[in-house]
C-alpha cells in the first residue's frame, strides 16, 4: 500500500496555507495545520477532512514561541505514523514599518514572526529527517525579498532573511537527501493582499497558486518565483541591478 504523505503547514487558519492544506488533503495526505485562530483552523481542518485527508490535527500556535514549536513538532512527529514528509513555514505578517510613529514594535513584530517564525517551524524538524534521510522543507518567501518596497522594509527584509536561509540549509542539508525549496509569491490572493486597495499585477487565485507550490515542491525546486511573469521582471532588474520600488 501507497504511504500517505505527512504535512505540516503553519498559517494554515487561511489564504496561501488554508488552501495548501486543501490541496494536500486531496492526496490523502496525514496533515498538521498551525495558527493562532482556532475557529478558522476547525474549518479548515473540516475541509480537508471532506476531501479526503487521511487524518488531520490542528495546533494552536503562535510562531514565535520556541519552546511551543518544538513540542508541536514531537507531537505531530509521532501521529499516525512515525515520521515527517514536508514541512512549510508559511505563517507570515505583512505590517507596514511605522516608521512616523517613533515605535519599532511593529516592524520587530514582522520581523520576529516572518523569521522566527520559520526557524521555530523549520529546526525542530530537521532531526528526524535527518534520521530518515528524507524530507522537503518549505519556506514561503515573497517577491519583496528581490525589491525595495517603501514603508515595507520589516517586511522585505525578513523575506531576504528567510530566502537566505533556504540558500544555505539547502547546501547543509543536502547530504541527508532533504530537500529545501523556497516559494517566492508575487501577489496571491488571501487576506493579506484583499486589504491593498491599488491594482495588484498579475494577481493570481488562492488554490491555483497552492496547486503550483505543491508542484514546485514536490519536484524539488531550489527557488520558486510565481506567478511566472515575475521571473523575467526579477532577472532583469537584478541584471541591470535596479530596485524595482513600485511592487
Ligand atoms: N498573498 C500574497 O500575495 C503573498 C505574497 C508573497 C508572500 N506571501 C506570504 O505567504 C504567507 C501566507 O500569507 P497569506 O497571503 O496566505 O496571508 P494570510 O491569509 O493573512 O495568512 C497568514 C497566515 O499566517 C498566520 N499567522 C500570522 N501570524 C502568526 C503567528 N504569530 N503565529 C502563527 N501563525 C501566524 C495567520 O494565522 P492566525 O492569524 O490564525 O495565526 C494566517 O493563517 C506569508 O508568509 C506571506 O508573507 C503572501
Amino acid at each position: 500500500m501507497e504511504s500517505k504523505l505527512k504535512v505540516f503547514i503553519t498559517g494554515a487558519s487561511s489564504g496561501i496555507g488554508s488552501a495548501l492544506a486543501e490541496e494536500y488533503a486531496k492526496q490523502g495526505a496525514i496533515i498538521g495545520l498551525a495558527a493562532r485562530r482556532r475557529d478558522k483552523l476547525q474549518k479548515i481542518k473540516s475541509n480537508c477532512e471532506t476531501l479526503g485527508a487521511e487524518a488531520v490535527v490542528t495546533y494552536n500556535l503562535d510562531v514565535t514561541n520556541e519552546e511551543e514549536s518544538m513540542n508541536v513538532a514531537k507531537d505531530f512527529t509521532h501521529l499516525k505514523k512515525e515520521g515527517i514528509d514536508v514541512v512549510i513555514a508559511n505563517a507570515g505578517v505583512a505590517f507596514s514599518d511605522g516608521l512616523s510613529s517613533g515605535n519599532p514594535k511593529q516592524i520587530n513584530q514582522t520581523l520576529a514572526i516572518n523569521i522566527l517564525g520559520v526557524t521555530n517551524t523549520i529546526v525542530p524538524f530537521v532531526p528526524e529527517m535527518k534520521k530518515q534521510k528524507s524530507g522537503s522543507l518549505v519556506i514561503i518567501s515573497s517577491i519583496a525579498s528581490f525589491t525595495a518596497p517603501p514603508y515595507f522594509g520589516g517586511y522585505a527584509a525578513s523575506k531576504v532573511a528567510v530566502r537566505r536561509l533556504g540558500d544555505t540549509w539547502r547546501r547543509s542539508l543536502k547530504k541527508y537527501k532533504i530537500d529545501v525549496t523556497t516559494i517566492c509569491p508575487g501577489y496571491i490572493k488571501s487576506e493579506m493582499t484583499d486589504v491593498n486597495e491599488f491594482k495588484m499585477p498579475f494577481l493570481m487565485d488562492t488554490d491555483l497558486a497552492a496547486q503550483k507550490m505543491i508542484k514546485a515542491i514536490e519536484s524539488r525546486k531550489k527557488t520558486y518565483i510565481l506567478p511566472w511573469q515575475w521571473r523575467p521582471i526579477i532577472a532583469l532588474s537584478r541584471l541591470f541591478g535596479q530596485k524595482l520600488s513600485k511592487i
